[in-house]
């Protein structure tokens, strides 16, 4: 007889799916308190420029190198990428978020699209995607179905489960090695620091095991999540030229077409901002956060709520709610034009998309940071518009969804073509 699904380690207030339990014995799933903890300290804040200044010291260096480098050196290679084979732009997206994560998390530089840890890690990731998008799995709901073997018809959640976990066991080890030697090497990493610091501590054959969990789960929560943005905005995009136009049009007024923007620009390029808050808005790239668990009795609107009861927060209903978001199915930037403080603060869509509480995303400001740099990068140097048929008709996307934990667009085409030579030369340059 098989054994049961072991109990969590987790702490009574935070219940995800069951699947998603199961997963964690081998690499991911929810974190552990201790893991966010760590975590939490280690993804340090770097969308506001305003943080960093005057902390030009050693320490701003090394978290600059590890969160900032990344990111903008795959931004740079997403455009190379786009231009060479423009027609793979989803392919691409995939590698701009896998390789800034592997980078960030692991030490490790990707250099091509072959590279066999962004392969591994991607394959575990698959996997997971299948197996644990809550409400996907009856388990959920009737949790006395996490004791049914794996061979009994109708257990396929659970066989594919353990599919997961085997992969995700095999990634995680080896991508633990990896930022070791990484780290041996004096390439810094998140997993590296943390490595390093349990070492210094002498707890670090008590950890191993938790850090290998803390980087699996940290790369397969960053990784479709942060392409998911761009993908929708690409598609955006495409069905909203005007909006493209003008998003353009200010990063030529105030970054010229000699250079690229970097995040110091940031603060300067308000429409492109209400643009990136409102492709968050539009298609909220987590529709169905992770499943949380009242941790006492308590009453909303008149409902009671026993302690333990499932809770899974509905962000794409909180994205879409009329009263806050005036026609909510329109892609709309300008919504979020010229607001007051207190609008600002109340319709900020990031407030939403990361989660809510004490389980809020640890990387939503490297997220966020990220997607502003592959945003920004695209709109100075491509032009993205509706590809045409074979009669010279252009083709419409339409806004379909596949489903899964995050949003991805269903395939669509579209033509992106460099907006000048000089954008051309641009790119060049960076690589
Ligand atoms: C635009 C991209 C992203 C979106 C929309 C997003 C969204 C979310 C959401 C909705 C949750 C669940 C929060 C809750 O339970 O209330 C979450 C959890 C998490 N996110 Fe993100 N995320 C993104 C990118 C990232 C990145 C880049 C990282 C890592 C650098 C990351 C790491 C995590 C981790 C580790 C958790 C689990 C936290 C826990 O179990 O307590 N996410 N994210």
């Amino acid at each position: 007889m098989e054994e049961p699904i072991r109990r969590p380690h987790l702490l009574a207030d935070v219940q995800h799916s069951v699947a998603g339990r199961e997963l964690r014995e081998g690499g991911t799933g929810p974190l552990g308190e201790a893991q966010r903890e760590v975590l939490g300290q280690a993804i340090l804040s770097l969308s506001h420029r305003a943080h960093w200044v005057g902390r030009r010291d050693r320490d701003y260096e090394l978290r600059r190198e590890i969160q900032e480098t990344p990111p903008t050196r795959e931004a740079h290679t997403l455009l190379a990428n786009l231009l060479r084979d423009p027609e793979n732009f989803a392919r691409h997206l995939h590698r701009f978020s896998g390789a800034s994560m592997l980078e960030t998390l692991y030490g490790h530089s990707v250099t091509d699209d072959d590279d066999e840890y962004l392969k591994l890690i991607d394959k575990a990731n698959d996997t997971i995607a299948s197996s644990s998008a809550p409400g996907a799995a009856l388990v959920d709901f009737l949790p006395f179905l996490q004791y049914t073997p794996a061979w009994l018809p109708g257990a396929g959640w659970k066989r594919k489960v353990l599919e997961a976990r085997d992969a995700l066991t095999e990634a995680s080890t080896r991508c633990y090695a990896l930022a070791e030697a990484q780290a041996h090497a004096g390439k810094p990493s998140i997993i590296g620091s943390i490595i390093g610091e349990c070492s210094d501590k002498g707890i670090l054959a008590s950890e191993e095991h938790e850090i290998m969990q803390l980087g699996s789960v940290t790369y397969s929560a960053g990784t479709d999540t942060t392409k998911s943005v761009l993908h929708s905005f690409i598609l955006a995009m495409v069905l909203h030229p005007e909006v493209y136009a003008k998003a353009q049009q200010e990063m030529d007024t105030v970054i010229g077409r000699e250079r690229l923007p970097t995040l110091e620009h940031r603060d300067s390029l308000p429409y492109i901002e209400c643009v990136l808050k409102e492709t968050y808005r539009w298609i909220c790239p987590v529709c169905l956060s992770i499943p949380h668990a009242s941790c006492e009795d308590d009453e909303y609107n008149g409902y009671f709520i026993p302690k333990g009861t499932a809770i899974i927060p509905n962000l794409w209903l909180m994205l879409r709610d009329p009263e806050v978001y005036s026609e909510p199915e329109l892609f709309r930037p300008e919504r979020f034009w010229a607001l007051s403080a207190e609008e600002f603060e109340r319709t900020d869509p990031r407030n939403i998309v990361f989660g809510h509480g004490r389980r809020i995303c640890p990387g939503r400001r490297f997220a966020d940071a990220s997607v502003w740099l592959a945003i920004a990068g695209m709109v100075a140097t491509f032009d993205i518009q509706k590809a045409r048929d074979a009669l010279g008709k252009e083709i419409t996307p339409r806004v379909l969804y596949e489903s899964g934990f995050t949003s991805a667009p269903a395939p669509f085409k579209c033509a992106i073509q460099p907006r000048s030579k000089q954008a051309v030369e641009l790119i060049g340059r960076t690589l």
